[in-house]
C-alpha cells in the first residue's frame, strides 16, 4: 500500500495542528492522538470521522479508508493518489481541503483533514430546495477559483459533483475527494485517453465516448455548470431513473431549464454544459481561465440580478 506517513505535511502530533513543522524530532501521528466523535459519511472503502486532537482539542473530519477494502474492490490506486493530490495541492489554497496528516495501522489509512462544519452542497440545496442567485454564484465564484486552480497544478478532479464541495464554518467552498483525480507528471492537462471516473449525473460526455474516452481539465468544466444548474433548479440537468438513462441524455444534451431559473445563470450554464469539451468557457485555446471567472454570473452587480433578496449569510 505504499507509505502514506511518508507525507512532508506538518505532523498534528506536537502539540500544534496546522503549525510549521518543528524542528525537533516528531513521532509518528497515530490513532490514539484522537478523540474520534460521529461518522460524517461512508462509502464502501472509506469512513470519515468527527476526530478531536487529544492534546490540543482541535477538530478535524479523519477519512478512514480500509486496506481489507480496499484490496478487495482493487481500490488502492484511488487512496494513492488522494494521498498524493492532496500532499501536492493541501494548504496552498482556501478551496481546497487541507490534509494535516497521513497515517497507518495494521488495518486502515488515516487521512486528517479540514472538518467541513456546513458539510456539502448536495445536502445544502437539498435542505433549502434550491438556492437564490445571490447564493448560488456565491458558491460557484469559488468553485471556479478552486478549479482553475487545482488545473494550474496539472490536476484534473474528475469527480466534481456537490457532494464533493465541502462547506466550512463561514460556509466557504472546500473541494474534496481527490480519489478520482488524473495527476499530470508535465502539467500537460490537454486531452488523453482514460477510462470512465465520476458519478453519472456529472459525467461529461467526452468520458462516455467510447471512441475519444479522454481526460481533460474541460470534464470538470462541465461538472462545474450541472453543479449550477443543481444549485438553482434543486435537481440534476441530467437526472434520470438510473446511469444508463443520464448518460443517454448526456450524450444528446437532453436537458431543458425549469421556469424561474435565473437568466445569468441560465447563460453561464449553456456556456459550460457544452457537448464539444473545446467549445466550454474557460477552456483554451478558444476560450481561457480569466473569461470563465469574468462571465456575467461574477460581474454584475449584486442588486441588479435581484433586487428582492435580503443581505446575510449565503445559503
Ligand atoms: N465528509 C467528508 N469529508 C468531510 C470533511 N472534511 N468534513 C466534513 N465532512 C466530511
Amino acid at each position: 500500500l505504499g507509505d502514506p506517513t511518508a507525507t512532508t505535511l506538518p505532523a498534528v502530533a506536537n502539540g500544534s495542528p496546522g503549525s510549521k513543522v518543528s524542528s525537533k524530532p516528531s513521532r509518528m501521528v497515530q490513532p490514539s492522538d484522537f478523540y474520534f466523535g460521529k461518522e460524517l459519511g461512508s462509502g464502501s472503502w472509506s469512513t470519515v470521522m468527527e476526530a478531536s486532537h487529544v492534546n490540543t482539542g482541535k477538530l478535524y473530519a479523519v477519512k478512514i479508508l480500509s486496506k481489507a477494502q480496499l484490496i478487495k474492490l482493487k481500490k488502492v490506486k484511488y487512496a494513492t493518489i488522494e494521498k498524493d493530490a492532496l500532499v501536492k495541492l493541501s494548504g496552498k489554497h482556501p478551496g481546497v481541503v487541507r490534509m494535516h496528516a497521513a497515517f497507518q495501522d495494521e488495518t486502515s489509512l488515516y487521512f486528517v483533514l479540514d472538518l467541513a462544519t456546513h458539510g456539502d452542497l448536495a445536502d445544502l440545496v437539498k435542505k433549502h430546495g434550491s438556492l437564490s442567485l445571490r447564493c448560488a454564484r456565491w458558491y460557484t465564484a469559488q468553485i471556479v477559483d478552486a478549479i482553475l486552480w487545482v488545473h494550474s497544478k496539472g490536476i484534473v478532479h474528475r469527480d466534481m459533483k456537490p457532494e464533493n464541495v465541502l462547506l466550512d464554518d463561514e460556509l466557504r467552498v472546500k473541494l474534496a475527494d481527490f480519489g478520482s483525480a488524473y495527476m499530470s507528471t508535465d502539467g500537460d492537462l490537454s486531452p488523453r485517453a482514460s477510462s470512465f471516473v465520476g458519478s453519472a449525473a456529472y459525467v461529461s460526455p467526452e468520458l462516455l465516448d467510447r471512441s475519444s474516452k479522454t481526460t481533460s481539465s474541460s470534464s470538470d468544466i462541465w461538472a462545474v455548470g450541472c453543479t449550477l444548474y443543481f444549485m438553482v433548479a434543486g435537481t440534476p440537468a441530467f437526472a434520470a431513473i438510473n446511469d444508463y438513462q443520464s448518460f443517454r441524455k448526456i450524450e444528446t444534451l437532453d436537458y431543458s431549464f425549469p421556469d424561474g431559473f435565473y437568466d445569468l445563470a441560465k447563460n453561464f450554464v449553456q456556456k459550460l454544459v457544452v457537448l464539444d469539451p473545446s467549445d466550454r468557457l474557460g477552456v483554451e485555446p478558444k476560450s481561457s481561465p480569466s473569461q470563465l471567472r469574468g462571465h456575467p454570473l461574477f460581474t454584475e452587480p449584486v442588486d441588479s440580478v435581484s433586487p428582492e433578496e435580503p443581505a446575510g449569510m449565503p445559503i
